[in-house]
């Protein structure tokens, strides 16, 4: 097992309440590895609250008003960019053409800093958006800055989360080392330990509500999870659909009778209990919302550690994680 002595900085861009530092520093916590993270970036101030209750530093503010020159030295980067400027991305050519965009803005820090790897995540949608030209020209722009750069999407109910939700996970390393995403581990944490036992009336939908879902489904599992699609098709399941920060009030449903509690959103993403939840219920909604899957970066976190940590040898990283995750 590791020593201590190693420290890896790191930094967090477009951080939100700090879902990939969680996944970072656990990962690095359990091989004793020390982590640093020596900046972070979001623009919203709930999210900086929530993010300086729990980490006792107050990120920095919007991105694209920060030199690169004044972020500090890192080893690994992590960003998961917000996905409403990829739109325009496709039409551009490469690198200094997405000037203008904030994947742009992570770029020009990785071209600065050269950091040994980076961490990228981003909605599925980005793999099929304007016919493959956005992610074409963002895995271009990166390969031009001299990585190795590899994607995947990934699901958290596959990594332990009773959350279906997928998203593109983009690797990229300096040297050409043997990095393959990580396998599934099944099976995912029943709702049973994500739900409260008591819930304040508040989170129960109306009476009308109520009767209209009780009238048009019946669930097949217990506890479930309902949810309301587009064309108001509702179905339920026993883990929960994608949260989404911005959802309508009745999305998602438990036992189609109360929507889920802050607590349980956070749980839902892979945060530990131990997080402080220091915003309203709706700044709460929106933040769990935002946030990457804490266990699904970890498992992607834990194949690259051996190569940002040099001394940490990755049979023992993967044997560590084998006997946390894959116990025979
Ligand atoms: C998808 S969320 C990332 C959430 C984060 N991965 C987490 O686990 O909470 C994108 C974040 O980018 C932030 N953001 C948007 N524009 C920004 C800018 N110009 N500078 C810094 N942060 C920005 C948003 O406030 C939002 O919190």
């Amino acid at each position: 097992m590791y020593d201590n002595r190693e420290q890896i900085r790191f930094i967090d861009l477009f951080c939100g309440i700090g879902g990939f530092r969680i996944a970072f520093e656990e990962s690095c916590q359990e091989v004793n590895i020390k982590a640093e993270c020596v900046f972070s970036s979001d623009i919203d101030k709930f999210a900086q609250d929530s993010y300086e209750a729990n980490f006792g530093e107050r990120p920095y503010g919007d991105i694209t008003q920060i030199d690169e020159k004044d972020i500090p030295d890192h080893d690994i980067l992590f960003a998961g960019f917000p996905c409403q400027p990829f739109s325009i991305i496709g039409q551009m050519k490469g690198l200094n053409d997405t000037r203008g965009t904030l994947f742009f803005d992570i770029a020009r820090i990785i071209k600065e800093k050269k950091p040994k790897a980076f961490v990228l995540e981003n909605v599925k949608q980005l793999v099929g958006h304007d016919q493959g030209n956005t992610l074409k020209v963002i895995m271009k722009s990166l390969k031009e800055l001299g990585y190795h750069v590899q994607y995947s999407v990934l699901n958290a109910l596959d990594y332990g989360l009773p959350q279906k939700r997928e998203r593109i996970v983009i690797v990229g390393h300096k040297e050409p080392i043997m990095f393959t995403f990580p396998e599934p581990i099944r099976p995912y944490k029943p709702l049973t330990e994500i739900l409260e036992q008591s819930v304040d009336e508040k989170h129960y939908a109306s009476e009308y509500i109520r009767s209209k879902r009780e009238g048009s489904h019946k669930s097949s599992f217990y506890p479930s999870i309902w949810h309301e699609n587009k064309s108001g098709n509702i179905c339920s399941y026993p883990f929960s659909c994608a949260l989404r920060a911005g959802a309508s009030y009745n999305y998602l449903l438990v036992n189609g009778e109360r929507r889920l509690t802050p607590r349980e959103m956070f749980r839902l993403q892979g945060f530990p209990d131990s997080y402080k939840i220091v915003v309203s219920d709706g700044q709460a909604k929106k933040q769990a919302g935002n946030a990457v899957p804490v266990n699904m970066i970890k498992a992607v976190v834990q194949k690259l550690l051996p190569y940002v940590a040099n001394s940490l040898d990755q049979a023992t990283v993967l044997r560590e994680y084998d006997l946390k995750y894959n116990p025979s």
